[in-house]
């Protein structure tokens, strides 16, 4: 295990929040037994996580009677590699799981297209300012002094999740050994309600046109910032001292990025992606 600094180490490639971290647990990942039923949500931090866990949510229990089982959504779809007090195995199916791992970590009985897998991706200069200021609100993922400082760790691999691109790039290449559903952060701001309808047919819960409705007008940033089961407002302020739910846009970095931190982004971004058919979003007039 490597220090990176007093919240953070980097394990097995991958960059945890060093308290909570069990070692025996992650190597215990690959083994932990799959269900067909389950639902997995994978995303790099700051892409748009707990807004597609309220959506998978919302999916999944608009035909159920049987909603007040979770006080909240961390412990309806908790984060698969901190287990903290919940009992994975155990759980009822289906079961439904956070996470912000690559492939090599995950269990392998996913491989063979068993289970699901919804993947959301950001833009990643989105992804490095809302970074920033969450960096300053989870003590836990470190506290930057400026941007600057912030994003050279950032495009270290040197931040909570480890290395963006490497992230977006091993989930591509191993797509096809996976049930998986790839959609962006700026897909879900401009088309809502396609997003949830895609989202719904691929979790097998196709939505007649009055509940998609519904999903699509609890999962907007304005009422999702009032849900107290959605909004992580619930967590203790010793933990986080700011807000998940910031700005919700697409092309905030603008306000952020200098121009010559922009160029630098660009450069390294076009070496790094250019094996790779996404087309990012940067903004929308
Ligand atoms: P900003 O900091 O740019 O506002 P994660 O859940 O992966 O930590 O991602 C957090 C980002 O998703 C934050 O971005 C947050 O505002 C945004 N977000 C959360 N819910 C949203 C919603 N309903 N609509 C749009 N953006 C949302």
């Amino acid at each position: 295990m490597e220090k990176i600094n007093d919240s953070l180490c980097r394990y097995k490639g991958h960059v945890f929040i060093t308290d909570i971290l069990k070692v025996e647990h992650i190597d215990s990942l690959p083994n932990f037994e799959i269900q067909d039923s389950d639902v997995f949500l994978v995303t790099f931090p700051k892409s748009g996580t707990i807004w597609m866990q309220n959506i998978i949510i919302l999916i999944c229990e608009s035909d159920s009677t049987d909603k007040a089982e979770f006080r909240n959504n961390l412990e309806k779809m908790p984060w698969l590699e901190y287990q903290g007090r919940f009992d994975y195995c155990s759980r009822a199916s289906p079961r439904f799981f956070t996470s912000h791992l690559t492939p090599a970590l995950m269990p392998t009985g996913l491989m063979g297209k068993k289970a699901k897998i919804v993947y959301v991706a950001r833009n990643p200069k989105d992804v490095a300012v809302s970074f920033f200021h969450f960096s300053h609100a989870l003590k836990k993922v470190g506290s930057p002094s400026n941007f600057e400082e912030f994003l050279q760790e950032f495009l270290a691999g040197d931040v909570y999740g480890a290395l963006w691109f490497d992230h977006i790039q091993e989930w591509h290449t191993h797509r096809d050994e996976y049930n998986i559903l790839f959609l962006t952060y700026e897909d879900m701001i401009m088309d809502l309600r396609s997003a949830v309808e895609k989202i719904s047919h691929f979790l097998g819960r196709d939505l007649d046109e009055a509940a998609i409705s519904r999903v699509v007008e609890k999962a907007t940033f304005k009422n999702m910032k009032e849900d107290p089961k959605a909004n992580y407002e619930f967590l203790p302020t010793e933990t986080v001292q700011g807000k998940f739910m910031r700005k919700g846009k697409v092309g905030d970095w603008k306000n952020t990025f200098t121009v010559a931190q922009n160029e630098m982004f660009d450069h390294i971004y076009q070496e790094k992606m250019k094996d790779l058919p996404f087309k990012f979003i940067w903004e929308i007039n």
